[in-house]
Protein backbone atom coordinates (compact mmCIF):
# COMPACT_ATOMS: atom_id res chain seq x y z
CA UNK A 1 0.00 0.00 0.00
CA UNK A 2 1.12 3.31 -0.96
CA UNK A 3 2.37 4.79 2.57
CA UNK A 4 1.57 8.65 2.16
CA UNK A 5 -1.33 10.06 3.81
CA UNK A 6 -4.49 10.94 3.71
CA UNK A 7 -5.49 14.49 4.47
CA UNK A 8 -8.30 15.26 6.22
CA UNK A 9 -9.44 18.42 6.44
CA UNK A 10 -11.95 19.22 9.13
CA UNK A 11 -11.84 15.61 10.69
CA UNK A 12 -12.38 17.00 13.88
CA UNK A 13 -15.84 17.28 12.93
CA UNK A 14 -19.00 14.96 12.18
CA UNK A 15 -18.58 12.93 9.54
CA UNK A 16 -14.88 14.12 9.10
CA UNK A 17 -14.33 11.90 12.67
CA UNK A 18 -15.96 8.99 10.86
CA UNK A 19 -13.95 9.19 8.00
CA UNK A 20 -10.96 9.19 10.12
CA UNK A 21 -12.20 5.96 12.28
CA UNK A 22 -12.76 4.42 8.14
CA UNK A 23 -9.60 5.42 7.22
CA UNK A 24 -7.81 3.91 10.38
CA UNK A 25 -9.60 0.79 9.80
CA UNK A 26 -8.51 0.72 6.34
CA UNK A 27 -5.01 0.74 7.15
CA UNK A 28 -4.35 4.11 6.19
CA UNK A 29 -2.54 7.09 7.56
CA UNK A 30 -4.83 9.89 8.15
CA UNK A 31 -3.77 13.79 8.85
CA UNK A 32 -6.04 16.10 10.28
CA UNK A 33 -6.66 19.26 10.00
CA UNK A 34 -9.30 21.23 11.55
CA UNK A 35 -9.82 24.52 13.29
CA UNK A 36 -12.22 23.40 16.04
CA UNK A 37 -14.61 26.35 14.92
CA UNK A 38 -17.39 23.73 15.14
CA UNK A 39 -15.40 20.36 15.58
CA UNK A 40 -13.65 18.61 18.96
CA UNK A 41 -10.28 17.18 19.42
CA UNK A 42 -11.97 14.47 21.38
CA UNK A 43 -12.91 13.01 18.67
CA UNK A 44 -9.82 12.58 16.99
CA UNK A 45 -8.80 9.18 17.46
CA UNK A 46 -5.65 8.84 19.13
CA UNK A 47 -2.01 8.52 17.54
CA UNK A 48 -3.81 10.80 14.10
CA UNK A 49 -1.92 14.21 14.06
CA UNK A 50 -4.17 17.04 14.35
CA UNK A 51 -3.28 20.17 12.79
CA UNK A 52 -5.10 23.57 14.21
CA UNK A 53 -5.63 25.28 11.94
CA UNK A 54 -7.76 27.46 8.84
CA UNK A 55 -7.29 25.22 4.87
CA UNK A 56 -7.15 28.93 3.71
CA UNK A 57 -3.84 29.90 4.82
CA UNK A 58 -1.64 28.57 2.37
CA UNK A 59 1.30 28.87 4.64
CA UNK A 60 -0.28 26.80 7.33
CA UNK A 61 -1.79 24.04 4.69
CA UNK A 62 1.96 23.90 3.01
CA UNK A 63 3.87 23.68 5.56
CA UNK A 64 2.00 20.64 6.30
CA UNK A 65 2.00 19.37 2.87
CA UNK A 66 5.91 20.22 3.07
CA UNK A 67 6.81 17.81 5.60
CA UNK A 68 4.11 15.28 4.91
CA UNK A 69 3.52 13.63 1.40
CA UNK A 70 -0.01 14.05 0.48
CA UNK A 71 -1.62 11.56 -1.39
CA UNK A 72 -5.18 12.05 -1.36
CA UNK A 73 -6.95 14.94 0.36
CA UNK A 74 -10.32 14.47 1.92
CA UNK A 75 -11.99 18.13 1.89
CA UNK A 76 -14.38 18.04 4.89
CA UNK A 77 -14.05 21.38 6.26
CA UNK A 78 -16.76 23.83 5.50
CA UNK A 79 -20.06 26.03 6.78
CA UNK A 80 -23.50 23.94 6.18
CA UNK A 81 -26.01 24.96 7.48
CA UNK A 82 -28.71 26.31 4.76
CA UNK A 83 -30.27 28.69 6.65
CA UNK A 84 -27.38 30.44 8.42
CA UNK A 85 -26.02 30.35 4.34
CA UNK A 86 -29.02 32.78 3.66
CA UNK A 87 -28.06 35.33 6.08
CA UNK A 88 -24.08 35.37 5.65
CA UNK A 89 -23.46 34.34 2.43
CA UNK A 90 -19.83 35.80 2.00
CA UNK A 91 -18.74 33.63 5.17
CA UNK A 92 -20.55 31.01 2.97
CA UNK A 93 -18.73 31.92 0.07
CA UNK A 94 -15.28 32.73 2.05
CA UNK A 95 -15.63 29.49 3.93
CA UNK A 96 -16.40 27.17 1.47
CA UNK A 97 -15.63 28.71 -1.80
CA UNK A 98 -12.28 30.48 -1.73
CA UNK A 99 -11.11 28.07 1.10
CA UNK A 100 -11.17 25.19 -1.00
CA UNK A 101 -9.35 27.27 -4.30
CA UNK A 102 -6.86 27.84 -1.39
CA UNK A 103 -6.24 24.44 -0.73
CA UNK A 104 -6.76 22.97 -3.93
CA UNK A 105 -3.57 25.73 -5.20
CA UNK A 106 -1.63 24.26 -2.29
CA UNK A 107 -2.55 20.84 -3.33
CA UNK A 108 -1.44 21.05 -7.25
CA UNK A 109 1.55 23.22 -7.10
CA UNK A 110 3.17 20.13 -4.47
CA UNK A 111 1.73 17.05 -6.74
CA UNK A 112 -1.04 15.92 -4.55
CA UNK A 113 -3.22 13.84 -7.01
CA UNK A 114 -6.43 12.89 -5.59
CA UNK A 115 -9.45 14.84 -4.06
CA UNK A 116 -12.33 13.67 -2.55
CA UNK A 117 -14.84 16.59 -1.62
CA UNK A 118 -17.78 17.02 -0.05
CA UNK A 119 -20.40 18.78 -1.93
CA UNK A 120 -23.78 18.47 -1.42
CA UNK A 121 -27.52 17.82 -2.59
CA UNK A 122 -28.05 21.52 -1.98
CA UNK A 123 -26.24 21.52 -6.09
CA UNK A 124 -29.66 20.71 -7.17
CA UNK A 125 -31.89 23.50 -5.69
CA UNK A 126 -35.59 22.28 -6.39
CA UNK A 127 -34.98 19.42 -8.74
CA UNK A 128 -37.48 19.16 -11.74
CA UNK A 129 -37.50 15.18 -10.86
CA UNK A 130 -37.04 12.55 -8.05
CA UNK A 131 -34.87 10.41 -7.64
CA UNK A 132 -32.72 13.10 -8.66
CA UNK A 133 -29.56 12.19 -11.50
CA UNK A 134 -26.17 13.78 -11.49
CA UNK A 135 -25.95 14.75 -14.83
CA UNK A 136 -29.79 16.67 -13.84
CA UNK A 137 -29.43 20.54 -13.72
CA UNK A 138 -27.86 22.34 -10.89
CA UNK A 139 -29.79 25.22 -9.90
CA UNK A 140 -28.99 25.66 -6.64
CA UNK A 141 -31.41 27.98 -4.65
CA UNK A 142 -29.34 28.93 -1.32
CA UNK A 143 -25.78 30.65 -0.98
CA UNK A 144 -24.76 26.80 0.77
CA UNK A 145 -25.50 25.44 -2.81
CA UNK A 146 -23.98 27.87 -4.67
CA UNK A 147 -20.45 27.91 -2.24
CA UNK A 148 -19.69 23.75 -2.65
CA UNK A 149 -21.09 23.96 -6.65
CA UNK A 150 -18.64 26.63 -7.45
CA UNK A 151 -15.69 24.42 -5.92
CA UNK A 152 -17.58 21.36 -8.36
CA UNK A 153 -16.67 23.74 -11.14
CA UNK A 154 -13.04 24.45 -9.89
CA UNK A 155 -12.66 20.56 -9.55
CA UNK A 156 -13.43 19.98 -13.67
CA UNK A 157 -11.06 22.75 -14.53
CA UNK A 158 -8.40 21.80 -12.33
CA UNK A 159 -8.97 18.23 -13.56
CA UNK A 160 -8.40 19.25 -17.22
CA UNK A 161 -5.41 21.32 -16.32
CA UNK A 162 -3.18 18.93 -14.30
CA UNK A 163 -2.53 15.38 -13.76
CA UNK A 164 -5.25 15.46 -11.02
CA UNK A 165 -8.57 13.45 -10.49
CA UNK A 166 -11.22 14.01 -7.90
CA UNK A 167 -14.78 12.56 -6.62
CA UNK A 168 -17.21 15.00 -5.37
CA UNK A 169 -19.76 13.44 -3.39
CA UNK A 170 -23.05 15.09 -3.22
CA UNK A 171 -24.57 14.28 0.02
CA UNK A 172 -27.98 14.21 0.84
CA UNK A 173 -29.43 14.17 4.72
CA UNK A 174 -26.34 12.86 6.64
CA UNK A 175 -27.54 11.64 9.76
CA UNK A 176 -26.88 8.90 12.93
CA UNK A 177 -23.40 8.15 14.55
CA UNK A 178 -20.96 5.82 14.62
CA UNK A 179 -22.69 2.39 15.74
CA UNK A 180 -19.93 1.50 18.25
CA UNK A 181 -20.57 4.54 19.83
CA UNK A 182 -16.83 5.84 19.23
CA UNK A 183 -18.24 9.51 17.29
CA UNK A 184 -21.07 11.10 16.39
CA UNK A 185 -22.58 14.67 16.34
CA UNK A 186 -21.33 17.03 18.83
CA UNK A 187 -22.23 20.14 17.12
CA UNK A 188 -23.51 22.76 19.82
CA UNK A 189 -26.76 24.72 18.50
CA UNK A 190 -26.95 22.04 15.81
CA UNK A 191 -29.63 23.05 13.53
CA UNK A 192 -30.03 19.47 11.31
CA UNK A 193 -33.74 17.49 11.92
CA UNK A 194 -32.53 14.40 13.64
CA UNK A 195 -30.47 15.96 15.80
CA UNK A 196 -32.31 18.35 16.89
CA UNK A 197 -35.48 15.70 17.62
CA UNK A 198 -33.00 13.49 19.44
CA UNK A 199 -32.45 16.65 21.73
CA UNK A 200 -35.63 17.12 22.19
CA UNK A 201 -36.29 13.17 22.91
CA UNK A 202 -33.84 13.41 25.75
CA UNK A 203 -34.95 16.63 26.93
CA UNK A 204 -32.03 18.84 26.16
CA UNK A 205 -34.28 21.69 24.57
CA UNK A 206 -38.06 22.57 24.57
CA UNK A 207 -39.42 20.56 21.86
CA UNK A 208 -39.04 21.13 18.00
CA UNK A 209 -40.38 23.61 15.67
CA UNK A 210 -41.89 21.70 12.15
CA UNK A 211 -40.43 24.81 9.34
CA UNK A 212 -43.25 24.32 7.53
CA UNK A 213 -46.02 21.60 6.43
CA UNK A 214 -47.95 23.20 2.93
CA UNK A 215 -45.11 22.07 0.85
CA UNK A 216 -46.90 20.18 -1.90
CA UNK A 217 -45.88 16.74 -0.52
CA UNK A 218 -47.72 13.99 0.98
CA UNK A 219 -48.11 15.06 4.46
CA UNK A 220 -47.21 19.44 3.69
CA UNK A 221 -43.74 18.86 4.98
CA UNK A 222 -40.33 18.61 3.28
CA UNK A 223 -39.25 14.87 2.23
CA UNK A 224 -35.48 14.03 2.37
CA UNK A 225 -33.30 11.22 1.96
CA UNK A 226 -31.11 10.41 5.13
CA UNK A 227 -28.00 8.77 5.17
CA UNK A 228 -26.07 7.72 8.08
CA UNK A 229 -22.93 8.71 8.65
CA UNK A 230 -21.38 5.11 8.80
CA UNK A 231 -22.50 4.54 5.21
CA UNK A 232 -21.37 8.06 4.09
CA UNK A 233 -17.47 7.65 5.35
CA UNK A 234 -17.42 3.96 3.07
CA UNK A 235 -18.64 5.98 0.38
CA UNK A 236 -15.19 7.95 0.26
CA UNK A 237 -13.17 4.70 1.23
CA UNK A 238 -14.50 3.54 -2.09
CA UNK A 239 -13.99 6.59 -3.74
CA UNK A 240 -10.33 6.72 -2.64
CA UNK A 241 -9.82 3.44 -4.13
CA UNK A 242 -11.76 4.48 -7.58
CA UNK A 243 -9.09 7.29 -8.44
CA UNK A 244 -6.15 5.02 -7.09
CA UNK A 245 -7.40 2.82 -9.69
CA UNK A 246 -6.49 5.43 -12.12
CA UNK A 247 -10.60 5.98 -12.90
CA UNK A 248 -11.73 9.47 -14.45
CA UNK A 249 -12.82 12.05 -12.00
CA UNK A 250 -16.47 11.53 -11.09
CA UNK A 251 -19.29 12.97 -9.17
CA UNK A 252 -21.82 10.70 -7.26
CA UNK A 253 -24.54 11.07 -5.40
CA UNK A 254 -24.99 9.76 -1.96
CA UNK A 255 -28.54 8.81 -0.38
CA UNK A 256 -30.35 5.85 -0.25
CA UNK A 257 -32.94 6.63 -2.67
CA UNK A 258 -35.80 6.70 -0.17
CA UNK A 259 -37.74 9.77 0.97
CA UNK A 260 -38.83 10.64 4.32
CA UNK A 261 -40.78 13.98 5.60
CA UNK A 262 -40.38 15.88 8.42
CA UNK A 263 -43.49 14.06 10.52
CA UNK A 264 -41.99 10.70 9.22
CA UNK A 265 -39.04 11.37 10.83
CA UNK A 266 -40.45 12.72 13.93
CA UNK A 267 -42.72 9.89 14.40
CA UNK A 268 -39.74 7.89 14.26
CA UNK A 269 -37.74 9.64 16.82
CA UNK A 270 -40.79 9.36 19.28
CA UNK A 271 -41.43 5.63 18.62
CA UNK A 272 -37.41 4.71 19.32
CA UNK A 273 -37.25 6.76 22.40
CA UNK A 274 -40.23 5.96 23.68
CA UNK A 275 -40.84 9.75 24.33
CA UNK A 276 -43.02 12.16 22.71
CA UNK A 277 -41.85 15.40 22.81
CA UNK A 278 -43.28 18.92 22.40
CA UNK A 279 -43.61 19.74 17.98
CA UNK A 280 -44.85 23.32 17.06
CA UNK A 281 -45.57 23.92 13.49
CA UNK A 282 -44.35 26.99 12.29
CA UNK A 283 -43.61 28.77 9.11
CA UNK A 284 -41.42 27.52 5.75
CA UNK A 285 -37.16 27.82 6.95
CA UNK A 286 -35.48 30.36 4.20
CA UNK A 287 -33.95 27.76 1.57
CA UNK A 288 -35.55 24.76 2.19
CA UNK A 289 -36.97 23.02 -1.14
CA UNK A 290 -39.73 20.29 -0.99
CA UNK A 291 -38.19 17.03 -2.29
CA UNK A 292 -34.76 15.85 -2.27
CA UNK A 293 -33.89 12.19 -2.69
CA UNK A 294 -30.94 10.93 -4.49
CA UNK A 295 -30.80 7.99 -7.49
CA UNK A 296 -27.37 6.22 -6.06
CA UNK A 297 -26.82 4.11 -9.00
CA UNK A 298 -24.02 5.69 -10.06
CA UNK A 299 -22.10 5.26 -6.26
CA UNK A 300 -23.33 1.63 -6.36
CA UNK A 301 -22.20 0.64 -9.66
CA UNK A 302 -19.00 3.38 -10.46
CA UNK A 303 -17.40 3.22 -6.95
CA UNK A 304 -19.21 -0.24 -6.08
CA UNK A 305 -20.35 1.95 -2.92
CA UNK A 306 -22.72 -1.19 -0.53
CA UNK A 307 -24.95 0.41 2.28
CA UNK A 308 -24.94 -1.12 5.28
CA UNK A 309 -27.15 1.40 7.38
CA UNK A 310 -30.29 1.65 5.22
CA UNK A 311 -32.57 1.87 8.00
CA UNK A 312 -34.01 5.28 9.74
CA UNK A 313 -34.38 3.41 12.71
CA UNK A 314 -31.11 2.44 13.04
CA UNK A 315 -30.19 6.24 11.99
CA UNK A 316 -32.29 7.25 15.01
CA UNK A 317 -30.97 4.34 17.40
CA UNK A 318 -27.08 5.39 16.98
CA UNK A 319 -28.06 9.34 16.89
CA UNK A 320 -29.92 8.97 20.54
CA UNK A 321 -27.10 6.92 21.64
CA UNK A 322 -24.38 9.01 20.71
CA UNK A 323 -26.93 11.92 22.34
CA UNK A 324 -27.15 9.91 25.69
CA UNK A 325 -23.09 9.42 25.85
CA UNK A 326 -22.93 13.40 25.09
CA UNK A 327 -24.79 13.68 28.56
N1 LIG B 1 -36.45 20.91 10.02
C1 LIG B 1 -37.49 21.21 10.88
N2 LIG B 1 -37.19 21.54 12.17
C2 LIG B 1 -35.91 21.57 12.65
C3 LIG B 1 -34.86 21.25 11.76
C4 LIG B 1 -35.16 20.93 10.45
O1 LIG B 1 -38.66 21.19 10.49
O2 LIG B 1 -35.72 21.89 13.84
C5 LIG B 1 -36.76 20.53 8.62
C6 LIG B 1 -36.16 21.50 7.62
O3 LIG B 1 -36.99 22.61 7.40
C7 LIG B 1 -36.00 20.59 6.41
C8 LIG B 1 -35.71 19.22 7.01
O4 LIG B 1 -36.14 19.29 8.36
O5 LIG B 1 -37.21 20.52 5.72
C9 LIG B 1 -34.24 18.87 7.00
O6 LIG B 1 -33.53 19.98 7.51
P1 LIG B 1 -32.01 19.90 8.00
O7 LIG B 1 -31.67 21.20 8.60
O8 LIG B 1 -31.84 18.67 8.84
O9 LIG B 1 -31.19 19.63 6.66
P2 LIG B 1 -31.25 20.38 5.25
O10 LIG B 1 -32.08 19.53 4.34
O11 LIG B 1 -31.60 21.80 5.38
O12 LIG B 1 -29.73 20.35 4.83
C10 LIG B 1 -28.97 19.17 4.94
C11 LIG B 1 -27.51 19.54 5.06
C12 LIG B 1 -27.02 20.18 3.82
C13 LIG B 1 -27.38 19.34 2.62
C14 LIG B 1 -28.82 19.01 2.58
C15 LIG B 1 -29.06 18.06 1.44
O13 LIG B 1 -27.31 20.43 6.14
O14 LIG B 1 -25.63 20.27 3.93
O15 LIG B 1 -29.17 18.39 3.80
O16 LIG B 1 -30.33 17.54 1.43
F1 LIG B 1 -27.12 20.04 1.49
Amino acid sequence: MDQRHILVTGGAGYIGSHMTLALLEAGERPLVIDNLSTGSRAVVPAGVPLFEGNVGDAEFVGRIMDAHPIEAIIHFAASIVVPESVTKPLAYYGNNTANARTLLDCAIKRGVPHMVFSSTAAVYGEPERTPVEEDDPTKPINPYGRSKLMVEWMLADVAQAHPFSYAALRYFNVAGADPQGRTGQSTPNATHLIKVAVEAALGKRPGLDIYGTDYPTTDGSCIRDYVHVSDLAQAHLDALRYLRDGKPSITCNIGYANGYSVLEVIEVVKRVSGVDFEVRIKGRRAGDPAALIASNQRALSALNWTPHHDDLEQIVRDALAWERRLG
